[in-house]
């Protein structure tokens, strides 16, 4: 059997470094491994790294980590919102996340992520539970408008539920062009603009993965696990989820707003400490790498104060719930 072959480029990978600052021995949590891009960086550089990943499919990148560093690699399957619990009891010193997807999910049309290429209505990156098809040929009418209006922010998405539900009823929909066929007639296409299946695939790939759910358990473990001094950087691509990351770092954001009757309440206890402001990718870069023109790297250290309980509430988290309007 040959080498694994990566299609994934990393993005911000020095920024990250940098945001992270590991020493010789760091023990790092990369929540994220896709095809090791960070991992590899990291463990080059000293640090002892857990990957996770709840793609099965990288295991074959992270068996060629294991064996170029062998004391200093370590691979476990699962989603990065148990990240605390996969870590173990020993002291970690950082977590990278690199939300979304890699190239290689996109690349290979079996997975169903790419309204490009034909293949099944897949998109489920653990290849398990409910599919893209599934929701798409079972929710109704209106949970569907609401789903891609939530997770997608798209405007015209009561015009595509209603295209999607006249179509299923006379075949069900079960590959990724025909979706995206179904979509373009529904809206028209802009010369220029963005294909008009591109926000309603974001939104079925974050039902299907529950995206946001992971988000925000991944960032409150993170929390948890990390000790005064700690360092967390979160890749996101798009802005929805670089809002989580920014109001749930700054807990000026989320905190509620004090009525001025009540005597004033202590100040904010500040959980985290900003590394730098939100970093994007330099022009270097997006000659190299044009996934990157989307992506925001934010990055804080863990101060002494306690770990909150999850709370979502001033997150700006969208909601989506099955039958309600
Ligand atoms: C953008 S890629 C990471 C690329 C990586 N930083 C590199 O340099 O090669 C994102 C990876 O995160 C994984 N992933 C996404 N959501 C996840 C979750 N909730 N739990 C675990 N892995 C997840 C995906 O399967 C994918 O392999």
């Amino acid at each position: 059997m040959g080498e694994p072959q990566s299609s994934h480029e990393s993005v911000l990978l020095s920024e990250v470094l940098d945001a992270l600052a590991p020493l010789e021995g760091a023990r790092i949590v990369d929540g994220t491994f896709g095809a090791g891009g960070y991992s590899r960086a990291l463990a080059e550089r000293g640090a002892r790294v857990l990957a996770i990943d709840r793609d099965p499919t990288v295991i074959a990148f992270a068996e060629r980590l294991t064996t170029d560093f062998p004391d200093n690699f370590t691979f476990v399957a699962g989603p990065f919102s148990e990240l605390d619990s996969l870590a173990g009891d020993e002291h970690v010193d950082g977590v990278v996340l690199d939300i979304g997807v890699s190239s290689m999910q996109l690349d290979q049309a079996e997975r169903g992520f790419s309204f490009m290429r034909s293949g099944p209505l897949d998109m489920r990156m653990s290849r398990e539970g409910e599919s893209a098809a599934d929701l798409v040929n079972s929710l109704a009418e209106a949970d569907l408008a609401n789903l891609i209006f939530a997770f997608g922010e798209e405007r015209a998405s009561r015009r595509i539920a209603k295209a999607i539900v006249a179509a299923r009823t006379i075949d069900p929909i079960g590959d990724t062009l025909v979706l995206a066929r179904i979509i373009e007639k529904a809206i028209g296409r802009k010369p220029g603009a963005p294909h008009p299946a591109t926000r309603t695939f974001q939104a079925l790939r974050i039902a299907v993965n529950g995206e946001f759910d992971e988000l925000v358990a991944a960032l409150f473990a993170a929390e948890r696990l990390l000790p005064a001094g700690g360092r967390l950087a979160v890749v996101t691509f798009h802005s929805l989820e670089d809002r989580i990351v920014k109001r749930f770092f700054d807990q000026t954001k989320t905190a509620a707003p004090q009525s001025r009757h009540l005597p004033q309440s202590a100040p904010v206890e500040m959980r985290w400490s900003p590394v730098r402001k939100a970093v994007k990718a330099g022009v270097g870069e997006l000659d190299r790498n044009p996934r990157a023109r989307s992506a925001t790297l934010r990055s804080a250290i863990r101060t002494t104060a306690m770990a909150r309980p999850i709370e979502t509430a001033g997150l700006g988290v969208p909601g989506f719930r099955r039958g309600v309007a």
